[in-house]
């Protein structure tokens, strides 16, 4: 039988707030969950298989959900698995597995609509909802319930994700390293010769890069990843999931003081940053928390 659910999905840069926001909403506590879930290659749409640690079999769940940043309708297919493993294995020797999405979700249930808040494996935080029809009633109610709960958990235009954490996690490190290193070799870096590229992700998935521009008055010099946010910012975003830092002549370059602070405005304490260098093996990956403890936030203005 095929399914319908309404979906939104955003970067969650405060996850006890929205923990404490739900509560006051008087949503049902379901616990937490522990998920995998493995991606096959498909002809069609995706196809994943999820297994939740603690119980028994798994789920095979087929679906297609156009890429959308409002709430989008996604149909899927569901069917009950009496042994993951094997499965998995069979799937993956068939078809190839494409990426393991491993989480940590807090499940909530308000007026039938599931809400989720996932901690992800080299992603870090979300708050997702996920509206079943038609016990959340039909699209149109279920659509102003989705509304209404976005507006309680006061989750920001610039906070929506139009992909799902596969397809985060598939263009993972490598392709903002790459981007990265090819912002890099247009560096203009005349006085320091030290070549830095970045490189960061916008809540849509999209990268954006940028290079250190050095200046004759040497304070008027940019770094890389001034330059990268700069490009986030004038293509409509404002919201970071993932960033990337690489410099010609070392292997880790951690970002300056100045940049962590830069950083830090557009992303969440959890957001991943990969140091290194494109396809020589997993870069050092560190988050925007790490490399900025006790960081000056907005909520520091009252
Ligand atoms: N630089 C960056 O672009 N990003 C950093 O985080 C560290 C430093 C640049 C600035 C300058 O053009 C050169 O590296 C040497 O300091």
């Amino acid at each position: 039988m095929s399914r319908v659910n309404l979906e939104l999905k955003a970067v969650d840069r405060n996850p006890e707030a929205t923990l404490a926001r739900c509560v006051a909403l008087g949503a049902t506590d379901g616990g937490d969950l522990h998920q995998t879930d493995i991606y096959f290659m498909a002809r069609r749409g995706r196809l994943k298989l999820r297994v939740e640690q603690g119980a028994l079999g798994g789920e095979l769940i087929a679906y297609g959900r156009p890429d959308a940043l409002d709430a989008a309708e996604s149909s899927y297919v569901l069917a009950p698995v009496a042994a993951p493993d094997e499965l998995a294995e069979a799937l993956d020797a068939a078809l190839g597995t494409v990426v393991v999405v491993s989480k940590r979700r807090h499940l909530f249930l308000w007026e039938g609509v599931r809400i989720h808040l996932d901690e992800v494996d080299g992603l870090g935080s979300f708050v997702e909802f996920e509206a079943v029809l038609p016990q959340a009633g039909d699209l149109s109610t279920a659509r102003d319930k989705l509304a209404r709960l976005r507006a309680e958990l006061e989750i920001s235009e610039d906070a929506l994700v139009a992909v799902g954490y596969s397809d985060l996690l598939i263009e993972g490190p490598q392709g903002l390293l790459r981007a990265a290193w090819a912002a890099m070799e247009n560096a203009y870096a005349p006085y320091s010769e030290f070549k830095v590229g970045a490189a960061v992700r916008g809540r849509s998935g999209a990268i954006y890069a940028g290079a250190n521009v050095e200046n004759v008055a040497y304070p008027q010099g940019q770094c890389a990843e001034a330059s990268a946010l700069g490009a986030l910012v004038a293509a409509g975003e404002s919201a970071i999931t993932a960033v990337a830092v690489v410099a010609e002549r070392l292997e880790v370059c951690t970002p300056c003081g100045g940049c962590r602070q830069r950083l830090a405005e557009f992303g969440s304490v959890d957001t991943p940053v990969y140091l290194g260098r494109p396809d020589s093996g997993p870069p050092t990956t560190t988050t925007i928390g790490e490399l900025l403890p006790g960081a000056f936030d907005r909520e520091a203005l009252g």
